[in-house]
């Protein structure tokens, strides 16, 4: 199965990704679609020796359907099945999920359905919780609010700040969004044998 990572930034869990899509795995990252060319993870791709592609937004905006024409474009000349979105800052359109559903998943840092959008380890902390994490879910039209596949927890501690959160909440992510994509991948490859 040919899988494309879209990303905006240092590209931590993509490369937990791409180095677990190995040996029997039934899946292959064959593209990394950034929306910006300042993203520290293209050349970690490409180091990887993965094709990575940049559509920079600020060249297509405000059009934002012919910005996400070219995401299509891409995925479609590298005839990708699945999308994991790793870190991806756009917020994709509802033409552009519509056409993707069921076959497009994100990680993100808090445990959903708590903490929809950004500053999430902040906003765990003011609200004084004890546990914070991250959860792997279905990309539906509705931010942050698809169907969750798995959640992975960490406590939070009196002397947490957002920054010391982030980072144990990012170990967790590098081994859950490997095993979630692994066994979504191989449910969808058993359910063609069929
Ligand atoms: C991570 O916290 C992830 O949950 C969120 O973006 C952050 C950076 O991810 N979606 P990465 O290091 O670019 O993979």
């Amino acid at each position: 199965m040919n899988v494309a990572i879209l990303i905006s930034g240092s590209g931590s869990n993509m490369l937990s990704l791409i180095d677990d899509m190995t040996g029997s795995h039934p899946g292959r990252v064959r593209l990394v679609l950034s929306n910006t060319p300042k993203a520290a993870g293209i050349s970690k791709a490409i180091a990887r020796g993965i094709t990575a592609k940049v559509v920079d937004y600020q060249t297509y905006k405000p059009n934002i359907s012919a910005f996400e024409s070219e995401l299509q474009n891409q995925l479609e000349a590298h005839k990708i099945d699945l999308i994991c979105l790793a870190g991806f800052l756009h917020i994709l359109g509802s033409n552009f999920i519509a056409a993707w559903e069921g076959r497009i998943l994100n990680i993100h840092p808090s445990l959903l359905p708590k903490y929809k959008g950004l500053d999430t380890h902040q906003r765990a902390i003011d609200a004084k919780d004890d546990k914070a994490g991250c959860t792997v879910h279905e990309v539906v039209n509705e931010l942050d609010s698809g169907p969750i596949l798995a959640q992975g927890y960490v406590n939070i501690l009196r002397n947490d700040d957002a920054l010391s959160l982030a980072s144990r909440v990012l170990v967790q992510e590098h081994l859950l969004y490997p095993k979630v994509v692994r066994d979504f991948i191989h449910n969808i490859s058993t359910k063609n044998s069929q």
